[in-house]
């Protein structure tokens, strides 16, 4: 398949998890994939080799995502080296769970603007840039979480719902321009960040998941490859959950 021949591709947070996988199968589907993370290891750079041997154009970027003027430079320094930037995918995000009443300001403050204002900086940053293209597509990684919310997740919970109503928002905002914007709430999913789980909360939530497995990162890697490319051209606004059929 060559879902996304000749576009470009902005990935936030994709060192490792879901934006790696993510930028994996956007770089199989024909892409040009440059990712950031807050730090680039020597195993992002074989990785970057890795999808350069596969006839892409890929390159890493060392950006905190939370921060506005770094945000802007990276695009910046993205549109230089590729052209264009055809998808953004809001990916990066942390957890620092807590009950609301022990819940420091800290834990709040990161949460929010690693996850929610990192969005609303790349959105802000790429939106000259696909306003000229008159094309884009923007996905931003919320959570099963921010429609459903959860105990110990408050934080986490109202950063997702913000990255839903942040891509409905843009959809409208952006529409007329060719730009569409959708979220993408993804259920238990095994990575690093779910691994920090205790045994007894995976067993929990793998309990309630109807598909009776964790989802892996390739699995939302897949819908991010629909929103991303031309199948979902007249999808805007959205939310897709990948959470194996899980209530929330
Ligand atoms: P992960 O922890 O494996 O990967 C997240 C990446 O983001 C890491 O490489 C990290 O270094 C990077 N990052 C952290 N802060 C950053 C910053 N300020 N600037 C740039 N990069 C930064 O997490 P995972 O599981 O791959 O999650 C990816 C996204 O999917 C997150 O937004 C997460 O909230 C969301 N998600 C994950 C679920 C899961 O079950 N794993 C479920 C629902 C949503």
């Amino acid at each position: 398949m060559n879902l996304l021949a000749g576009k470009t591709a902005l990935i936030t947070g994709a060192g490792r998890g879901i934006g790696r996988a993510i930028a994996l199968r956007f770089a199989q589907e024909g892409a040009n994939v440059a990712i950031t993370d807050i730090r680039i290891t020597d195993e992002v750079e074989e990785f970057i080799a890795q999808l350069n041997a596969m006839g892409v154009k890929a390159k890493a970027y060392t950006s905190n995502a939370a921060d506005f003027d770094d945000a802007h430079k990276t695009v910046e320094a993205v549109a230089a080296d590729f052209g264009a930037i055809d998808i953004l995918v809001n990916n990066a995000g942390i957890t620092r769970d807590g009950l609301l009443m022990r819940m420091t300001e800290e834990q709040w403050d990161m949460v929010i603007n690693v996850n929610l204002k990192s969005a609303f900086n790349l959105t802000h940053a790429v939106t000259p840039i696909m306003m000229r293209q008159r094309s884009g597509s923007i996905i931003n990684m919320a959570s099963v979480v921010g429609v459903s919310g959860n105990a110990g997740q408050a934080n986490y919970s109202a950063s997702k719902a913000g990255m839903i109503g942040l891509a409905k928002s843009t959809a409208k905002e952006l529409g007329s321009r060719g730009i569409r914007a959708n979220a993408i709430a993804p259920g238990f999913i095994i990575t690093d960040m779910t691994n920090a789980l205790s045994e007894d909360v995976k067993k929990q939530w793998a309990a309630q998941i109807p598909l009776r497995r964790g989802g892996t990162p390739e699995d939302v890697a897949g819908v991010a490859t629909f929103l991303a490319s031309d199948l979902s051209a007249y999808v805007s606004g959205q939310v897709i959950h990948c959470c194996g059929g899980m209530n929330c």
